[in-house]
């Protein structure tokens, strides 16, 4: 099952959990569009050849839907019904933090569960990167290195929001490997008069353009920002202008590293569930494929690395 925001290497996922799972003699159903169909019973039965030619593509071809519902347990009655009804023995759920806290409630009640780690927020504890974060800031960044030629062309000045609900990841990764002038990001509160400061020091040193990416979660806005800005036209030295990328950033065609991640972690939920070990989390620590117990992913917080947004304003000099 996937669930939540389709994250890219999501069909990855798919193929490499109903291929080892057919490896291993087993039947393999997939569920229609998430906590939905679990709760509906839409269940449909997968092959190998069901699952060809589908690691190139972005999404997810089981269909994906945010369920609140399924905080209910009478809900989840219902899906552990359809569940035993379809002689389902374990599941495994693909997706975010609201989808492995609907995946720790099922196996709470006891039915196994495996989840893999999938958003592309980056802010899944139990996984020092999650599934679709590479597609997503190798799409936000092709988007700066485009803006950035505008910018320099017209001598201006472009404010980029990228995703990432509350978690700064994508902003601050995509603002370093983007060559930002200033990251905006949930994690630091920032008064707009300093990012107007950081532009005219900017503008003073002489550099052609500036670029500014704001993560949607910060307390200012990339809309309330450009706002700032027009009024301190004068004073910044810049014109504005924003940009957001909102969901251009889900849907791009998996990179090698998604399908990669997709492929290994497919492939490490189904061998946890043959060895009876459920209830977890499988992702990636180190390198190496990691299991942590779910009921530690929906309690724990994963923390921003905030010396990455030191070296970031090392290097807008
Ligand atoms: O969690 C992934 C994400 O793309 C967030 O970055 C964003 O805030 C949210 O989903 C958008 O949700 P929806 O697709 O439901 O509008």
């Amino acid at each position: 099952m996937t669930s939540g925001g389709d994250a890219p290497g999501m069909n990855a996922a798919i193929r490499a959990v109903i291929r080892t799972s057919v490896g291993k003699g087993w039947e393999a159903f997939g569920v229609r569009n998430g906590f939905a169909g679990l709760v509906g019973g839409t269940f449909t039965p997968m092959g190998s050849r069901d699952v060809s030619e589908i690691m190139q593509r972005g999404g997810t071809i089981l269909g994906s839907a945010r369920a609140p519902q399924f905080a209910e347990e009478n809900v989840r009655r219902q899906a552990l019904h359809h569940l035993a009804a379809n002689g389902i023995e374990a599941l495994v759920v693909i997706g975010g933090n609201g989808s492995q806290t609907g995946a720790h409630a099922l196996s709470a009640m006891g039915f196994p569960v495996v989840g893999i780690a999938s958003t592309i927020d980056n802010d899944l504890y139990g996984s020092d990167v999650t599934l679709g974060v590479d597609t997503a800031l190798n799409i936000a960044l092709e988007a700066i290195d485009r803006l950035k030629v505008t910018a320099s062309s017209h001598q201006r000045a472009f404010l980029v929001e990228v995703m990432g609900r509350d978690c700064g990841y994508l902003a601050l990764m995509a603002g370093i490997a983007g060559g930002a002038e200033a990251i905006v990001i949930p994690e630091v509160d920032v008064h707009p008069d300093k990012i107007a400061e950081e532009v005219r020091a900017a503008h003073d040193r002489g550099k052609p353009h500036v670029l500014i990416v704001v993560a949607e979660g910060a307390r200012c806005s990339g809309e309330a920002l450009k706002e700032y800005m027009i009024e301190n036209r004068s004073r910044v030295g810049f014109q504005f202008r924003l940009t957001i990328l909102g969901h251009v950033q889900r849907g791009g065609t998996p990179t090698f590293a998604d399908r990669m991640l997709g492929t290994r972690l497919g492939a490490a939920a189904v061998e946890q569930i043959a060895k009876g070990n459920t209830g977890i989390l499988t992702g990636l620590q180190g390198g190496q494929i990691s299991t942590t117990p779910l009921s530690e992913v929906v309690v724990r917080k994963k923390p921003l690395d905030m010396s990455l947004l030191e070296l970031a304003g090392v290097l807008a000099v």
